[in-house]
């Protein structure tokens, strides 16, 4: 019989829509053509998937990759790489680098950059400020961009919108769900004193404390309420926070980050020092646990990584010079993987938390699941293997991560994008072939595809 696959995935647990089936999956022209008992000769490609599970590609939706303007941290082909390593199969890229992407010329122009450059498929974020608000509607259908992000409070960078009035605006321009950085920025200043001279770093959750968080998530909330917008709380880290967003899941959805969810306070200070430090904080076990349970009881929708790296010599300064953010693209899966190993998530959660739960907050076209017609994205894994976080596997120019020396089980073993197999076994393959995400809600690209 003629070839008509470019790859087929033989012999794995493969989780389809019905659940974890024994079952090969062909990919042609880069989208998923049939699942079930098939026949290899009719593939240029075969993967042999055998004691493998395959999942659905690996979303994160949350990354900065710091390309236009501090390209000394990451690139958009040093971020990509890195994700690909982790399994990760697209990323949703943050708009807080130099120039802010708040613009469609600012958008466009990472487009262009990604273009050639980029392991795996992308989108970009549009910052909301105070000069764009009025705009929103039109700049969150642009093609390749996944939405609105609104920083609540100071982080890295200077995009920021804290008055009712500006976020009234922002909210009131455009349908696609926001997503917001929620911590009060009024009581960030007004506590800032604590730490401004001979501050520790361990401080920082004190600094940025749970009422700082639950404040502004009200706050949000209420607006959402009030414009009738659909807002995704990014990287929740309080025990408070859960239950408001539980009361809210018609309007409001909930991230979490693995970093969250496996450090605590203060210990991860005492170990780590400003390498810990981030926004919203690393918190005590008391929040962790309860991120957990939010996990248990689907109240979390998506887990991101909130990739974000600074060098070395950067966060060796001074607390609270040190600027906040920790890398996590590449480690992302390893570190859900080893927590389903060791009893705190199934495997249904995981994909839906990695994939599903992505799709559905951003109306991702074509992803998300492993059914036909779907993107030929698969993020392969070897349940039991046994590894450590090495130093030198790791892909982000900031060359580090809080997790390097950890010992891991469960690893992502192969990362498959349309079809294209880009890293078997910890080596790339090929080279970067990444394409801008599609969306439901955004206008067709020129010239379409
Ligand atoms: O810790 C953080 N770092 N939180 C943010 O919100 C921004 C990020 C960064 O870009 O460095």
């Amino acid at each position: 019989m003629a070839r008509n696959w470019d790859l087929i995935i033989t012999g794995g647990q493969v989780f389809t829509p019905s659940g974890l089936v024994a079952a090969d999956v062909a990919v042609a022209g880069g989208t998923i053509a049939d699942i079930g008992t098939l026949d290899a000769a009719r593939a240029d490609e075969v993967l042999d998937a055998k004691g493998l599970v395959v999942l659905p590609g690996v979303i994160d939706t949350q990354v900065h990759f710091r390309e236009p303007g501090l390209e000394h941290k990451e690139d958009l082909e040093s971020g990509t790489r890195a994700a690909v390593m982790g399994g990760v199969t697209a990323v949703f890229e943050m708009p807080n680098t130099s120039p802010a992407t708040i613009d469609a010329a600012a958008l466009n122009e990472k487009l262009t950059r990604a273009e050639g450059r980029a392991w795996c498929d992308h989108a970009f974020f549009i910052g909301a400020a105070a000069e764009n608000a009025d705009r929103l509607a039109e700049l969150e259908r642009l093609p390749g961009c996944c939405g609105v992000k609104i920083f609540m409070g100071s982080s890295t960078g200077s995009l920021l919108v804290h008055d009712d009035d500006t976020l009234r605006r922002v909210l009131s321009h455009g349908r696609r769900r926001v997503a917001v950085h929620s911590e009060d920025e009024v009581r960030l200043r007004e506590r800032f004193e604590l730490i401004r001279e001979g501050g520790k770093v361990a401080q920082h959750p004190e600094w940025r404390d749970v009422e700082t968080a639950v404040r502004s998530t009200k706050r949000v909330l209420r607006l959402a309420r009030e414009t009738g917008r659909r807002i995704h709380v990014l990287h929740v880290t309080t025990a408070e926070e859960a239950p408001l967003l539980a009361a809210a899941k018609d309007i409001a959805t909930m991230e979490v980050t693995p970093q969250h969810l496996t450090l605590a306070a203060p210990y991860c200070y005492e170990e780590l020092g400003s390498f810990a430090q981030m926004n919203p904080p690393i918190r005590e076990a008391r929040h962790r646990e309860a991120l957990w349970e939010a996990v248990r009881l689907g109240i979390v929708d998506v887990i991101g990584s909130d990739h974000a790296p600074h060098t070395r010599e950067e966060k060796k300064a001074d607390y609270p010079r040190s600027p906040s953010g920790m890398p996590g693209v590449q480690t992302l899966l390893p570190l859900l993987l080893d927590h389903l190993n060791a009893g705190k998530l199934t495997l249904e959660r995981l994909v839906d938390l990695t994939s599903a739960g992505a799709q559905r907050i951003y109306n991702i076209a074509g992803k998300g699941r492993i059914a036909v017609g779907y993107d030929g994205d698969f993020t392969l894994v070897d349940l039991k293997a046994r590894k450590t976080v090495e130093h030198d596997w790791l892909q982000s120019k900031c060359g580090w991560s809080p997790f390097e020396g950890k010992p891991i089980t469960g690893w992502p073993v192969a990362t498959i994008i349309r079809g294209h197999v880009a890293m078997r076994d910890d080596e790339l393959l090929g080279g970067p072939t990444g394409r801008p995400v599609r969306f439901t809600e955004t206008l067709p690209r020129e010239g379409g595809d």
